[in-house]
Parts: structure tokens; C-alpha cells; sequence
């Protein structure tokens, strides 16, 4: 075997090859399991001892050396593809930047934030309940039998747990958290439960799914002059206004007793929505004295315990705070108009400091 021969020959081919492909071959050319050393070692056998020294030490001098220059040639192919690419790689600063946009807090979420604060401020703590709820928590314990006209008044949503061959509603208000906190803790009570209700209901002021925040106290005094300071409190807080004009309607809750609807004032001036003041009422919300069947139904002695709840439409209280005049834009997830009347995030409400 003529080894310079070959030693110049292969220097030349890995020098001339531009590209890791052809490297490759060139490798198994030389080196590779059928290369032509490995060939070269196998006739080592038949040679003489000197011969076979000498033989064996000049393969695996060509051996190293090959080796060598490929990896030499490699780092080359790669630095010069590398370099090709970052030449012919240009930042074109003509193109205009991505639109990067904050994500907005959705009107309900910032009024749920709102209401819970305001609430707080005032000692109440915060409930919450599952919106598939039981036809106990739903209407019986709250004192809404079955055949009773309330059931019909709120489109309810049935579902049944095959299992245990239950009826299970999806919830059609926020009112089975109270009795949920009534049979789990013992009072005084002060509680407030925002969250999704259900009705199968759906026009330009009703939505299958909407939101709801529930108030129940009991103690052993508190009377309806304790709600009425409460609520007028609230609405003056939210509503960031000084005066409040109001009035309570008797009213029927199977639940309460006495009920009452509460209407605030208003005017529009303007097309301008002014709350507070005015020749109109706005119906706002339902409350009562927890009727002492509800209490009992939860275990709680009505001869010693008394208290007062209430329940609003978030919505509602947001939409006229906020001037949203449709319902269902709020769940059109339209970016536009979150965009409108969305919330930065840490918002707010200026009046309650919070
Ligand atoms: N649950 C009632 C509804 O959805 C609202 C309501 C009225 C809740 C009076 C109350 C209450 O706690 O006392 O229409």
C-alpha cells in the first residue's frame, strides 16, 4: 500500500468537499467498517512481525490524520454555512410592529369585585356555592314545596343524577348558598354569595346564565331597619352618589317574611342615566326577613335567631352603573367592545377606596 499516496489523495478529496453529505461518505470511504484502512488492517495477519509493525503504525498514523482533517473540513462546512446565512439574513425595519394589546377585566368580574369590597367594608364574608345544586337547596329548604308556583316563575333547568335517582337543577338563583352556610356554621351569620344563576330564559333583558349576589344575616336582633340601613349603604357606596332616593314595595318571596322589592330614583336627562334622583323608579333588588321556616329547615332555632336577606341582579346594578344598555352584550365575547367597557386590572370603584 502506498501510503503517501493515499495520504495525499484523501487530504485532497476532504478539502475539495463543500458540504456534511459528501463528508459522510468520504468517513466511511476511509474510515468506515468496509473502509479502506479497516480492509488495509485486515491483511495485517499474513505479514511478518517487523513488517506488520511498521505496516500498523503507518495505517493508524493515516488513520488520525484522516480523522483530523474531516473534523477540521466539518467545523469549516459549518462556519461557512453559518456565515452564508447571517450574510443573506436581513431585519427589514420597514415591517410595522405587532399589535400588543392589555387584556381588559370584564364588567361583571369588576362589579363582583366591587360589590364583594363594599360588602367587606361592612363585615360581611364571602360564600360560595355549586351551580348544579340539589332541588333541596334550590326550593325545598327555602321553602319552595314542590307544587309550589315559585318553581314555575323561575324557568328552571332540570338535570338528574341517574345514580341516585335525584333531581339536580342547574341553580336559578344565588338563595341555596344561604341555606348551605345555614346548615354548615352556627350563627350570628353575615354573609355574601356572588355567583352564576340559571334560567331558561333568553331576550333582550334576560339570559340563560346570569349573575346574582346574595345577603343573609342572623343574629338574635337585627331587624328591617338594620336592612334597610344596609342596602341604602351599599347602593349609595356603588352607585358613588350622596343622595338616594328609594322606596321599599311589599312584595313575595316564599323565603322571606316580610318581603319587599326596593326601587331607587332615577332620570334621564339627555339620554343620560342619572341615579339617585328623579321622577322614575328602578327596581333593584328583592329582600325580606328570613322567613323562620327557612331557619328551622336548617336547624337553626327561630325563636331565638332572626336576620334579614336580600339578592340582586349583577347585571343589572352593572349596566346601569356602567351604561351597557344590552344584556347580552355581555356575553357576546365581542374583544371590541371589552375593549369599550372593560377594566384595566386594579381598577377601582374612586368612592369606596378600596
Ligand atoms: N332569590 C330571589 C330571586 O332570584 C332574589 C331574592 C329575593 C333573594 C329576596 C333573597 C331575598 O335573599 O331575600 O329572584
Amino acid at each position: 500500500m502506498d501510503f503517501s499516496k493515499i495520504q495525499k489523495e484523501s487530504m485532497d478529496k476532504i478539502n475539495s468537499v463543500d458540504n456534511l453529505d459528501q463528508l459522510e461518505k468520504l468517513r466511511l470511504f476511509y474510515l468506515g467498517k468496509k473502509g479502506i484502512i479497516s480492509q488495509e488492517m485486515k491483511t495485517l495477519g499474513s505479514l511478518s512481525i517487523q513488517e506488520r509493525k511498521e505496516v500498523g503504525k503507518n495505517l493508524n498514523n493515516l488513520k488520525e490524520l484522516i480523522q483530523q482533517e474531516i473534523q477540521k473540513q466539518k467545523i469549516s462546512i459549518n462556519s461557512k454555512a453559518l456565515n452564508k446565512k447571517i450574510k443573506e439574513e436581513k431585519f427589514d425595519l420597514s415591517l410595522p410592529p405587532r399589535n400588543f394589546y392589555n387584556g381588559k377585566i370584564h364588567p361583571i368580574s369588576q362589579t363582583i369585585e366591587e360589590v364583594i369590597n363594599i360588602f367587606s367594608s361592612m363585615g360581611f364574608a364571602l360564600e360560595e356555592g355549586p351551580d348544579i345544586e340539589s332541588d333541596f337547596h334550590n326550593f325545598t329548604a327555602l321553602n319552595i314545596p314542590p307544587d309550589h308556583p315559585a318553581r314555575e316563575m323561575q324557568d328552571t333547568f332540570y338535570l338528574s343524577d341517574s345514580e341516585k335517582n335525584e333531581k339536580l337543577v342547574l341553580r336559578t338563583h344565588t338563595s341555596p348558598v344561604q341555606i348551605r352556610t345555614m346548615i354548615q356554621q352556627k350563627p350570628p351569620l353575615k354573609i355574601i354569595v356572588p355567583g352564576r344563576t340559571y334560567r331558561c330564559d333568553s331576550d333582550s333583558t334576560h339570559a340563560p346564565m346570569f349573575h346574582q349576589v346574595e345577603g343573609l344575616l342572623v343574629d338574635k336582633n337585627s331587624t328591617m331597619a338594620n336592612l334597610k340601613g344596609c342596602l341604602v349603604d351599599f347602593l349609595k357606596i356603588f352607585f358613588e352618589v350622596d343622595k338616594l332616593e328609594y322606596r321599599f314595595r311589599p312584595s313575595y318571596f316564599p323565603f322571606t317574611e316580610p318581603s319587599a322589592e326596593m326601587d331607587i330614583a332615577y332620570s334621564k336627562i339627555d339620554g343620560v342615566l342619572k341615579i339617585g334622583e328623579g321622577n322614575e323608579w328602578l327596581e333593584i333588588l328583592g329582600c325580606g326577613m328570613v322567613n323562620p321556616r327557612v331557619l328551622n329547615n336548617c336547624g337553626i332555632n327561630s325563636k331565638i335567631f332572626q336576620g334579614f336577606a336580600f339578592g340582586m341582579g349583577i347585571e343589572r346594578i352593572s349596566m346601569l352603573k356602567y351604561g351597557i344598555s344590552d344584556l347580552r352584550s355581555f356575553f357576546e365575547t365581542d374583544l371590541r367592545w371589552l375593549k369599550h367597557y372593560g377594566f384595566d386590572p386594579l381598577h377601582s370603584s374612586s368612592k369606596t377606596g378600596l
